[in-house]
């Protein structure tokens, strides 16, 4: 799935989304746990600040877990609520079930304190195209499904999934734009396939996946492709080339092949499970 920002898209998405957080307790925010960093629109922070936060680490299952678990405690030590996920995965979803049960008590217990009984706690998933959203809101409601109808007023529109009886999903994710005017921020989303290829050089890209892959994760390329790592990128790149066969009709290398080929195996996990941004403290 491809997407282009323009900033007429921008503009609505950023009025859709505070509309919609303030009809919201909790907002659950998806992001990929292989960039948490680049896959982040920092205006979340600033839309949502008045709310509680879960963070949605997904594609764990593609990412490093140590990394995995350094993310959760810096989330943690922010302040906000976080789990790991594969959000195909239907059985990950009791441990989000508890933590946004865990998110909302205080939110619940004020409302008893007030003498505001079964009112559910309502929360929203938000997060950049591609990291999930929709998979994760079809895996976690799927059981629990029970859309409740309109009410007239401030829900106007809005469809709700009950989950149990404190709490209820927007049944529509808030989309977020990504933020690529940062050059690596824009290379790390173009790495796992959420920026158009076409906006990149594929072999500009491939050749900086080799250099990050042989400097964080060494061994991963000489393991999958039996090149040697000992050499620089366009020499790597080169070797990789000629050890999958990506030869051009007349003769020579085919480099966009063989670029097309390292992507696509980066970001379906042939390489192993791979996490590139560290924790800011972590660095
Ligand atoms: P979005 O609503 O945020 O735009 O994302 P969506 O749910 O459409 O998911 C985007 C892609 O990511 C889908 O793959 C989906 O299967 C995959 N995906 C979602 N969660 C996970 C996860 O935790 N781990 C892994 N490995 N993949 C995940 P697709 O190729 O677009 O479609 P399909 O191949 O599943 O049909």
């Amino acid at each position: 799935m491809q997407y282009q920002w323009y900033p007429g898209h921008m503009t609505k998405a950023k009025r859709q989304m505070q509309e919609d957080i303030k009809l919201v307790d909790l907002v659950i925010e998806l992001v990929d746990a292989r960039i948490p960093v680049s896959s982040h629109n920092p205006d979340i922070d600033e839309l949502g600040k008045q709310k509680s936060r879960l963070v949605l680490l997904n594609k764990a299952d593609l990412a490093d877990e140590a990394k995995n678990k350094a993310w959760c405690a810096y989330y943690k030590a922010q302040g906000s609520y976080a789990v790991r996920l594969d959000a195909r995965n239907r059985g990950g979803m009791k441990a989000v079930q508890e933590v946004i049960q865990e998110a909302c008590r205080e939110k619940i217990e004020r409302n008893r304190r007030r003498g505001i009984l079964n009112r559910p706690v309502r929360a929203m998933v938000v997060g950049i195209p591609n990291v999930g959203k929709s998979t994760f809101i079809n895996s976690f409601a799927g059981k629990a499904c029970a859309k409740t109808g309109n009410k007239p007023g401030v829900t106007k529109g809005k469809q709700w999934i009950r989950l149990n009886k404190h709490v209820e999903l927007l049944d529509t994710p808030g989309i977020l734009w990504p933020k690529f005017e940062d050059q690596t921020i824009g290379l790390h989303l173009a790495w796992i396939g959420s920026i158009k290829d076409e906006l990149l050089n594929k072999e500009e890209m491939a050749l900086e996946l080799i250099r990050a892959l042989t400097k964080e994760y060494p061994g991963a390329l000489k393991e999958r492709y039996g090149i040697s790592e000992e050499e620089t990128a366009a020499q790597v790149f080169e070797a990789l080339a000629k050890s999958r066969g990506c030869l051009k009709k007349g003769g020579g290398l085919d480099d966009a092949k063989a670029a097309a080929l390292l992507l696509d195996e980066f970001r379906s996990g042939k390489l192993g499970r791979i996490t590139v941004e560290m924790p800011p403290d972590m660095e």
